[in-house]
């Protein structure tokens, strides 16, 4: 279930000895001499016998690296934080640089109420930056404890900017919280155990997370899919006692010149069915279901922001179990549309859910379609745990790819290589749901394009995210990224909606 815990973002100017605040956090270079600090709001001397005490305090500057000193009488808070930010050339890092230091002292300020984050911001976008990276890593997850843990997340970040009094800087912090929001929003999400979340109560989830919002939704139950023929879902659904649902969520503000379509996976829960997983780990498998909560909080902050973008999300929700009427290897789908698909592999399911989704969202002619699933574990052999693949048409995989870098998010273009739909094919339906397992990532993609419907003859533009790897954190926390689930991808999709917006 989604919390809507609240942090407090404002900024002032760099001059931060007389704020009250719990604590003070600069910035620390690993330079190859050593480490280096960067803007200091002390007074000189102490600046200086800083950093003369950096080596001998154990601080490299590396990042990750948070150290808490006793503050002197110069500043009013009680605490001095030392902030690792790594290699930066010259004296002010780069925005993502800046995001990760402050998501890192934010994430293991944890316990603490007001904190000062004094890093060198001498422009909005880098002060923007700072605030984002405070409103990702100001989080925490403890919905399923019985008692509230002690620590729980950061309440106010104030940012120390030379770039306090610039006209911009209201609506960027504002940005900052409304995005971070929506991610943690995501991460709670895919962090609820899949005993809570199934299909049903994810519909109810989403219902609710509108209300606030100028936005429409509509549930689509079992027996609805069931009438209306959507195959993928209501197929992958019957192996569970707990039906799948489809959700559509729009939002058409007055003045939007394009529409965008984004689709979901939300298998709430991925046992593999009859082709069941090994049990080693398979309780991650309740973040599957992290694109369709991406798709959710991304339009949440698409309308939240108030971005002249018409934008319909899908969110394809079923739980695909192993029980008595689950589909078997043989058996023969018949899309939403009219598709047959044979499935070969009860666990490649995210497909077949999602060509239900992009041949609903496709009905609608939209300018473009985004989808974003954890689709397949080849992602994570292609690319890592970090980096998310996008393919697709040419013209949006890239125009994704430049969202990431301004959003500050790792993902790679990878082809649709065209030898790959051979291996799609089946001896006795349209297309069989597995193919060539060497670049299954790019595989799955092939399959989901045959569902992407045309206007007026024309194909319509469509890129594929594939965020397997990175949308859970099963190692370690690091910069803003917690454990668990990440939220990775909401962030690229809202600066790519802001581009369609022309912002
Ligand atoms: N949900 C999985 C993909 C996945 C694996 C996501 C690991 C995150 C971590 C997906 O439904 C799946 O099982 N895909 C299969 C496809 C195969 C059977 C063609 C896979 O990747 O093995
Ligand atoms: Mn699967
Ligand atoms: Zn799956």
């Amino acid at each position: 279930m989604i919390n809507a815990s609240e942090l407090k973002l404002t900024a002032v100017s760099p001059d931060v000895r007389r704020v009250a605040a719990q604590a003070v956090v600069i910035a620390v270079a690993q330079d190859k001499q050593g480490p280096r600090l960067l803007d200091s709001p002390l007074p000189k001397a102490e600046t200086a016998a800083l950093q003369d005490s950096l080596a001998s305090l154990g601080v490299t500057g590396a990042t990750d690296q948070v150290l808490r000193l006793p503050a002197t009488d110069s500043l009013k808070a009680g605490v001095l934080v030392l902030s690792g930010v790594g290699r930066v050339e010259g004296s002010t890092p780069d925005a993502e640089t800046l995001r990760r230091a402050a998501g890192s002292a934010a994430r293991q300020l944890a316990g603490l109420s007001k904190v000062v984050f004094a890093f060198p911001t001498p422009t909005v976008e880098l002060a923007a930056a700072v605030a984002e990276g405070i409103a990702l890593g100001a989080y925490t997850y403890s919905n399923h404890r019985s008692k509230a843990p002690e620590k729980g997340p950061l309440t106010e970040g104030v940012v120390a900017t030379a770039a306090s009094a610039h006209k911009e800087l209201p609506a960027a912090l504002r940005r900052a919280a409304v995005v971070g929001r929506a991610v943690r929003g995501v991460r709670d999400l895919v962090n609820t155990a899949p005993n809570d979340l199934y299909p049903e109560s994810f519909a109810s989830e989403a219902r609710n997370a509108v209300k606030p919002f100028p936005l429409k939704v509509t549930v689509l139950d079992d027996k609805r899919l069931e009438k209306d023929g959507y195959g993928g879902l209501m197929g992958v659904g019957k192996g569970s006692a707990r039906p799948p649902r489809l959700v559509k969520i729009e939002y058409t503000p007055a003045k939007a010149a394009r529409h965008l379509a984004l689709v979901g996976k939300g298998i709430t829960f991925d046992t593999g069915g009859i082709s069941l997983k090994p049990p080693a780990n398979m309780h991650h498998m309740k973040s599957d279901m992290a694109g369709a909560a991406t798709v959710l909080g991304t339009i949440l902050a698409i309308a939240e922001l108030g971005l002249p973008v018409r934008t319909t999300a899908w969110l394809c929700l079923a739980e695909n179990m192993p029980g008595g009427n689950a589909a078997r290897p043989g058996d023969v789908f018949t899309m939403f549309g009219g598709k047959t698909v044979e499935i070969l592999n009860t666990d490649a399911e995210g497909r077949l859910v999602m060509a239900d989704g992009l041949v609903a969202a496709s009905a609608d002619k939209p300018d473009v379609v985004i989808d974003i699933a954890t689709l397949t574990g080849a992602q994570m052999v292609a690319l890592g745990r970090r980096t998310s693949g996008i393919m697709g048409e040419e013209t949006v995989r890239d125009a994704l790819v430049e969202a990431a870098a301004v959003s500050g998010e790792s993902v790679w273009a990878m082809p649709l290589p065209e030898e790959l739909r051979a291996s799609l094919d089946s001896t006795v339906a349209d297309l069989a749901n597995a193919g060539d397992r060497n670049g299954g990532m790019m595989t799955a993609a092939v399959f989901l394009q045959e569902f992407v419907g045309e206007v007026d003859g024309n194909k319509i533009p469509w890129a594929h995210i594939d965020i397997a790897g990175p949308a859970f954190n099963d190692v370690a926390a690091y910069g803003y990224v917690p454990k668990d689930g990440t939220g990775s991808g909401l962030r690229t999709l809202v600066a790519y909606a802001e581009r369609l917006a022309g912002k």
